[in-house]
């Protein structure tokens, strides 16, 4: 204690962190003063005006919330069960769910990243797999998570975008974890609308993938970040998750998010699930569930309440619930018109290259196949702002810019031609 000077702080030694992934890129933008400037960083979504939109089954939900009486007592610590259980129906379906809620162990999380974080500690402790396969393209805190909660498992890429075809590298996927996949690893797949790539597998690849996984022993971890951004669709978009579920003896977790989905980005609201073999005890599932809230405990005691309570309003109400899914239906729908806008105005340009896959890719991504140079030209040059990876946000496009920002993609791409 002594030994530290009066003058000099303990911290000196402290290195700054740059902000990284798509916080970075919205902390640019708004920095940035051009009247020009287009925000397509951050997955967020926004309305036609550029602005973030208040879900019209979130408004009527708060307003049937009574707010000015809600008190803000403690929740159970593994969660809000009035929120669990129909988040729990919403991955599973109304078919599938009352056969196998008993052998699932499920809490509430601070939204998809807790989950994330939760499972990679529980599989630490627990499982101890070698390995954790992301795919080659991902969200870039997956990587971050698995190395922050899980030091001992050594995270491993599986190829998943093909450069040239701008499409699913299906037959690299399957054969590097076939040949370096070890028996009892661990594997990250995106339920619906990849991030960053919009590209999905399609229902057959799945069913191999699954099969593989099977044969592998894999565990298998499911980020859920987008249910109803891919097709508009609940259950659609759960069909992966479903489809892995009718192998009983496959257990895995599913990290859900309703950040974009119920617009509640900011209050955190998701959920853990973790699917045990139908052949296991349901006390398995109870203890696993114990152990995920001790876990919980030692990090944040306890997932919000507030944003959980909207969405139990939203999925409880029946009335509400029909609006939600026609709120669904109108971001999917703003998001393919945007890609169909964009398409359409390259194709109009007749800027180089094919522009097919803008069209093709699913959720709220686009990956361009622009490079991190022309990335750097379309921030410097015409204040468009996307990540170095060449990933737009969809639906940071409206009727108002998109033909500016065709036009910044026709420069940027001539430009690497000339
Ligand atoms: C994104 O990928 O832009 C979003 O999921 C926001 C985030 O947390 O990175």
């Amino acid at each position: 204690m002594g030994s530290i000077p009066a003058t000099r702080s303990r911290f000196e030694a402290v290195e700054h962190k740059p902000l990284g992934g798509p916080f970075k890129i919205e902390a640019a933008y708004r920095s940035d003063t051009s009247e020009d400037k287009v925000n397509l960083g951050i997955g967020a979504y926004r309305d036609d005006a550029g602005q973030p939109w208040l879900l019209p089954s979130v408004a009527e939900a708060k307003k049937r919330m009574d707010l000015p009486s809600c008190t803000h007592e403690y929740s159970p610590l593994h969660g809000i069960d009035a929120f669990i259980e129909p988040a729990r129906r919403l991955v599973f379906g109304a078919e599938l769910d009352p056969e196998i809620a008993p052998f699932v162990a499920s809490m509430q999380t601070v939204s998809g990243t807790g989950a994330n974080s939760i499972i990679a500690k529980f599989l630490a402790r627990w499982i101890q797999p070698q390995q954790i396969w992301l795919p080659a393209q991902t969200w870039d805190n997956h990587p971050h998570i698995w190395r922050q909660n899980a030091p001992a498992i050594q995270v491993r890429d599986y190829p998943y975008y093909d450069q040239k075809t701008c499409s699913l590298d299906f037959a690299g996927l399957m054969a590097t974890l076939e040949r370096d996949a070890k028996e009892g690893d661990a594997i990250l797949l995106h339920a619906c609308a990849h991030n960053p790539t919009g590209i999905d597998p399609t229902e057959d690849q799945w069913k191999d993938i699954a099969l593989l996984c099977e044969k592998k022993r894999m565990f298998v971890v499911f980020d859920s970040a987008y249910q109803g951004f891919a097709f508009g669709n609940l259950d659609k978009d759960a069909w992966s998750i479903r489809h892995f579920a009718t192998h009983p003896d496959l257990e895995f977790a599913v990290c859900q998010s309703f950040s974009k989905n119920l617009g509640l980005y900011g209050e955190r609201v998701g959920a853990l699930h973790i699917v045990t073999s139908r052949n296991a005890a349901p006390s398995v599932a109870l203890a696993i569930r114990s152990q995920l809230v001790e876990i919980h405990r030692g990090e944040v005691s306890i997932a919000p309440a507030f944003g959980a309570r909207v969405a139990t309003t939203v999925l409880t109400s029946e009335e509400i619930f029909s609006q939600w899914l026609e709120d669904l239906v109108f971001m999917s729908g703003r998001i393919k018109a945007m890609r169909q806008a964009l398409f359409d105005e390259l194709v109009a340009l007749g800027t180089p290259g094919s522009w097919k896959h803008v069209v093709d890719q699913t959720g709220m991504f686009s990956y361009t196949g622009l490079s991190t140079d022309q990335v750097a030209v379309m921030q410097e040059k015409f204040h468009i702002y996307m990540l170095p990876t060449g990933r737009i946000s969809i639906c940071g496009l409206r009727d108002a810019n998109v033909k500016y920002v065709a036009r910044a993609i026709d420069s940027v791409v001539r430009e690497g031609k000339a």
